[in-house]
């Protein structure tokens, strides 16, 4: 078994046939945990689906957990936290089941689940702050609370490798820290981490390594703590890396009006 979690060698990663992540190297041990650093626009979504299949792999090499990417062997070993997902208002689910749904893989056909997969999905809920709302429909949450849900499904499912796409977006400061705890103890107990993010401030003690996308390459692989904020905002420019850092680089910029409309499901 390869200790590698992830391989990108020369991976050019899109939609289609248009190229969007280019030429990218790189190399992630288990256990590690990288925090994917960039500006709007620059790639980074593009790079998580990539690893998890929803993106095309255009050329290189995109191996995970050992196997090219989307032919591992069991599913249930990766865990994703989408950027922009609706829990659809129309959802009649409640935070239990949508939890649940992480679970799933590891069931198997018509198994039921059991007292170790109530007692994962009671916990994960716990780790985002939810319990207290455990039989509330998901669409009766607010978009921060069901961000949270989504984190807790992702949780739920133990994975061996948890690719989380801005996972405290829209996420207030207390379930920020608390999200934190919790990362930094799945991350303790082995499971690699990628977690693309805008604010490295609650999770720096968890994200040792940092990757910077710009414009579709990868700018900068090193320590996070090398990574130094601009202007004291949420945003980052590799300090002391080989490329300069770029005009436009703050982070959080108001997106152009089409996205807008995306904050109404509060993944933003
Ligand atoms: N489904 C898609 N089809 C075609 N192009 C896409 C698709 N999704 C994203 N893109 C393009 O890929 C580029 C990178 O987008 P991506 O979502 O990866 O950026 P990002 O770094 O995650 O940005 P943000 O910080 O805003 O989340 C953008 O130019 C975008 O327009
Ligand atoms: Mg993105």
């Amino acid at each position: 078994m390869t200790d590698l979690a992830l391989r990108l060698a020369g991976a050019t990663i899109g939609y289609g046939d248009v190229a969007i992540v280019r030429d990218a190297d790189l190399t992630v041990r288990r256990g590690e945990a990288v925090a994917v650093l960039g500006s709007n626009g620059s790639g980074k979504t593009t790079l998580s689906r990539g690893l998890l299949g929803l993106a095309t792999v255009l050329g290189g090499t995109v191996e995970v957990l050992g196997a090219p990417v989307g032919r591992q062997r069991e599913h249930g070993r990766i865990g994703y936290v989408p950027q922009r997902h609706t829990v659809s208002g129309a959802m009649p689910a409640t935070v239990r089941e949508v939890v649940g749904v992480g679970r799933l893989p590891r069931l198997g056909l018509f198994r039921r689940p059991g007292p170790r997969d109530r007692a994962a999905v009671a916990e994960a809920v716990d780790a985002v702050g939810l319990a207290d709302r455990l039989e509330d429909p998901v669409a009766a949450l607010s978009g921060g609370q069901q961000r949270r849900v989504l984190v807790a499904r992702a949780l739920a499912a133990e994975p061996e490798l948890l690719v989380m796409d801005e996972p405290t977006a829209g996420v207030d400061a207390a379930s920020q820290a608390a999200l934190a705890a919790v990362l930094a103890r799945v991350s303790a107990a082995g499971t690699t981490l990628l977690v693309v993010t805008h604010e490295t401030g609650p999770l720096s003690g968890v994200l040792m390594r940092a990757v910077v996308v710009d414009s579709g390459r990868l700018t900068f692989d090193g320590p996070l703590a090398a990574v130094g904020p601009v202007a004291g905002a949420d945003c980052h420019h590799p300090a002391g890396a080989a490329a300069p850092p770029v005009r436009g680089y703050r982070l959080d910029q108001p997106r152009p009006a089409p996205d807008a409309v995306r904050v109404r499901d509060g993944s933003r």
